[in-house]
This record gives C-alpha cells, sequence and structure tokens, in this order.
C-alpha cells in the first residue's frame, strides 16, 4: 500500500517524546509526520487508517538484534529479521556485529549496510566490534569507525574483553568519539580459555560461571575513568543492577542498560515443552533476580527493554547454540505479562521500547513530533491471539513463548510512511 499521503484516524496516541497521551489523528504526507490534532479530514488520494478502539505509538527501537547476514543466512537474513521486526511494531534495529566476517572495519560496515539498503524494510543501524575478529586480542580502528554515523556502539557480542588494557583503551576511544561503548558482560569460550591460562585473574574472584557483575564492574570503572557512556547489554542479576544503579547515582559517566523480554519473564524453572532447559546468554536466572529485573524496570532504573533476538536452527540448537528470537513476540508478551496486570503502564512500555533506545543511541525514530519520520506502530492491546513459530517471519523457530496465549498485537506498522504491516499481515 503507497501513497504519499496517510491519515491514521480516531487513535490513542501514546508517545512520552512529546508527551502525548490522548485521542488525536496524525496526518503523514511525503514520509514524515505533518500534523497531529483532532478530526483531520482526508481528501481522496489520503490512505485512511482506522485506528479507533487503537492505540498509536511510535515504532518500536530494538538495540540488540542479530539478523545473521552476512554469513550465516540459513538461520536468518537482513530481510526476514525486518520482516518480522516490522510484524512485531519494530521500525529501527541495531544489529550486533558478530557476523561472519565479523563487523570490525569500515569496509565491513560498508558492506553490511549495502545489504541493509538493498534488503531491509526497517530502519537499521549497526555496532561494531570492540577487538578485531570478536577475539579479544587487538582493538579495532575506533578512531576510523566512528567517522561512520551508522555505527551507533561498539560491542564483541557474545565475549567479554577479557584484558583489561585493551577495555580500558576501548573506553578512552569511545569517549574521545561519543561513541557508546557496549561489552556483553557475560562468560564466553574465549574469555574462560583466557583466563584458565592467565595469573591476572584478580578481579574475577571465586564465581568461576558468574561473570557478570564482576565485568559490569570493571567496565562501569573504566567508563567513569573515560567519562564515556556505558551502555549494559542484557543485565541478568540482582546484584548487576545494584552496581548499574551505584553508578548512576554517582553520575560520574553516563551508564544505560537493558534487559531483554526473557530475563523479565522466566526464570532457570523454565524448560521447553519437551522437558529440557533452553539454553540462552547469559542464562535464565534465579526466580529472585527476574523480580529484581521487573522491579528496577518499573521504578525506571532499566532505560531499555531490548530482545537479543538470537535466530538460530534447531539443529544447532541441538548442537549447543544459544539464544532466542523475539521481534515478533516482545511486545506481545510485555502487554500480556507487564501491562495488564498493572505492572508497568503503557508509556512506560513506549519508553523502555521505542523512546529511550532511540535516544540513547540517537538512531531515527522514537518520537511522533511534527517533522519526524513516520515510524509508527498501531496496537489492539485487547486483542488476543497464541504465539505460533510456525507462522513467524523470522527463519527460527527457537521461541520460548510459543503457545503462549497473549493479549494484545501490533496491528498495523509504517516505516517512513509506508504501511509493511495492515491488519496483523504483512502487506509487501
Ligand atoms: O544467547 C545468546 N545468543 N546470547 C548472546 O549474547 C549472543 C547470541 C547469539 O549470537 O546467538
Amino acid at each position: 500500500m503507497t501513497s504519499n499521503a496517510v491519515l491514521i484516524k480516531g487513535g490513542h496516541v501514546v508517545d512520552p517524546a512529546t508527551g502525548i497521551d490522548g485521542r488525536a489523528d496524525i496526518f503523514i504526507k511525503d514520509g514524515r509526520i505533518q500534523t497531529i490534532a483532532n478530526d483531520i479530514k482526508a481528501n481522496n488520494n489520503t490512505i485512511v487508517i482506522d485506528a479507533a478502539h487503537k492505540h498509536v505509538i511510535p515504532g518500536l527501537v530494538d538495540c540488540h538484534v542479530h539478523l545473521r547476514e552476512p554469513g550465516l543466512e540459513y538461520k536468518e537474513t537482513i530481510e526476514t529479521g525486518s520482516r518480522a521486526a516490522a510484524k512485531g511494531g519494530y521500525t529501527t534495529l541495531i544489529c550486533e556485529p558478530n557476523t561472519i566476517p565479523p563487523i570490525d572495519s569500515l569496509e565491513m560496515v560498508e558492506a553490511f549496510m549495502e545489504l541493509v539498503r538493498q534488503k531491509s524494510l526497517v530502519n537499521i543501524y549497526t555496532k561494531a566490534c570492540i577487538t578485531k575478529g570478536l577475539l579479544g586480542e587487538e582493538l579495532t580502528d575506533i578512531d576510523k569507525l566512528a567517522t561512520d554515523k551508522r555505527v551507533r556502539a561498539l560491542s564483541d557480542d557474545g565475549n567479554p574483553v577479557f584484558y583489561e588494557t585493551l577495555i580500558k583503551r576501548a573506553c578512552e576511544l569511545a569517549s574521545r568519539h561519543k561513541l557508546i561503548i557496549s561489552p556483553h558482560c557475560e562468560d564466553s569460550q574465549i574469555s574462560l580459555d583466557k583466563a584458565k591460562g592467565n595469573s591476572n585473574v584478580a578481579h574475577f574472584p571465586g564465581k568461576p560461571f558468574c561473570h557478570e557483575t564482576d565485568f559490569i564492574i570493571r567496565e562501569i570503572a573504566c567508563t567513569e575513568e573515560a567519562r564515556g557512556w556505558l551502555h549494559v547489554s542484557h543485565v541478568s542479576l540482582k546484584n548487576s543492577l545494584e552496581v548499574i544503579q551505584q553508578a548512576k547515582e554517582r553520575r560520574v559517566a553516563k551508564i544505560t542498560c537493558e534487559v531483554t523480554p526473557h530475563h523479565l519473564l522466566l526464570d532457570e524453572h523454565f524448560k521447553n515443552p519437551n522437558g529440557t532447559v533452553p539454553k540462552t546468554n547469559p542464562p535464565l536466572r534465579s526466580r529472585e533476580d527476574r523480580e529484581a529485573l521487573q522491579e528496577s524496570l518499573s521504578n525506571g532504573m532499566v532505560d531499555v527493554i531490548a530482545t537479543d533476538h538470537a535466530p538460530h536452527t534447531h539443529d544447532d540448537i541441538k548442537k549447543g547454540a544459544s539464544g532466542f528470537v523475539g521481534l515478533e513476540t516482545a511486545l506481545g508478551v510485555i502487554l500480556t505479562k507487564l501491562v495488564h496486570p498493572g505492572m508497568l503502564s503503557l508509556k512506560e512500555v513506549v519508553r523502555k521500547m521505542s523512546t529511550n533506545p532511540a535516544q540513547i543511541f540517537n538512531v531515527a525514530g522514537g518520537s511522533l513530533a511534527v517533522g519526524m519520520p513516520a515510524d509508527i506502530a498501531i496496537i489492539d492491546l485487547d486483542k488476543e491471539w497464541t504465539v505460533d513459530v510456525d507462522k513467524f517471519e523470522s527463519k527460527a523457530r527457537n521461541c520460548p513463548f510459543n503457545g503462549w496465549k497473549l493479549i494484545g498485537q501490533v496491528v498495523a506498522t509504517l516505516v517512513g510512511g509506508r504501511v509493511v504491516v495492515d491488519n496483523c499481515q504483512m502487506v509487501c
């Protein structure tokens, strides 16, 4: 469906960025929001979307996504991942750099963004690697990577940066370029192998398989020294929340953090229907940790809900791959489990899933202000549906919420004024 004029009529607009929370029509022209007012009249060549009894929100922004292209297209592609995103109400994604080859140079950024240009339905940005090849041995050329504004942060996805000298230097360089650093504060085979052969691990006493909080403490210290900006990915432990809270209160450096829907809603007791324990990194934690994440989300300490959409085939999961897909279920599970029971308002959900990630990473979207690109999701808060992985736009089926009965669904998604989802179905 294309026209350069679209009118979204009669919906309840919720947009923390502009403070709008009430009934309004939105008129879109040439891909941008032109007017927000009551009772806007349509002319003949305007597409009218009836949003009566629906909520109209800025398109969701996901700052932690794996689209697997280039290199692992059998798991997901930019096309299938961006379709999954649109179906879930997402209009902007920031992708992790652990593709094959990894996004660790300007040339790789360029190659990835060219694929995006050809194949994506939604806005896509990327993170770039902190170390070359994600190997934790040598820094990438951060000075150069920072010149490309499509690079929105630095991350060695799946691997923490083991050597303190490297992460310190990376924090200094990132800070100099006002680039967010988002190291993965978790164990990985690479870091465990390095720890085995290295006596210089005094800052990780005890807990050999639970390094998340220790890494976060170190990354906060490095970021504070550099006066930079640390965005902590997928926080999963109560202890981690406490150290992040303290760092935010010190205000020495800018510290933000994200949680995933699966860490918010599932814990270590969760099993797949066949009785196996689903594998993800960081792992599902205790009930106490899960409740602490929910508490920190509702009290405002947690800035962002990000999916860590991690597509894998059934065979790869059987061989030990970890992670869950989340783009098509994130909003539905959050509405069902946190909004409908009264733990979080819709406005706060929009803040955590759109306004905040857009502002933190300085990317398109996150606001319905006049003049902004018309990146919009329309949702039916009362619509009941059942998650069925076989109906996913994503290639992957590794979703722990399969079979869940949800209340609240994305009805339409517009990207730059183009309707890509209508009536809960893809229209392109
Ligand atoms: O479980 C995970 N899988 N966690 C990550 O951080 C990476 C991801 C992947 O790439 O599959």
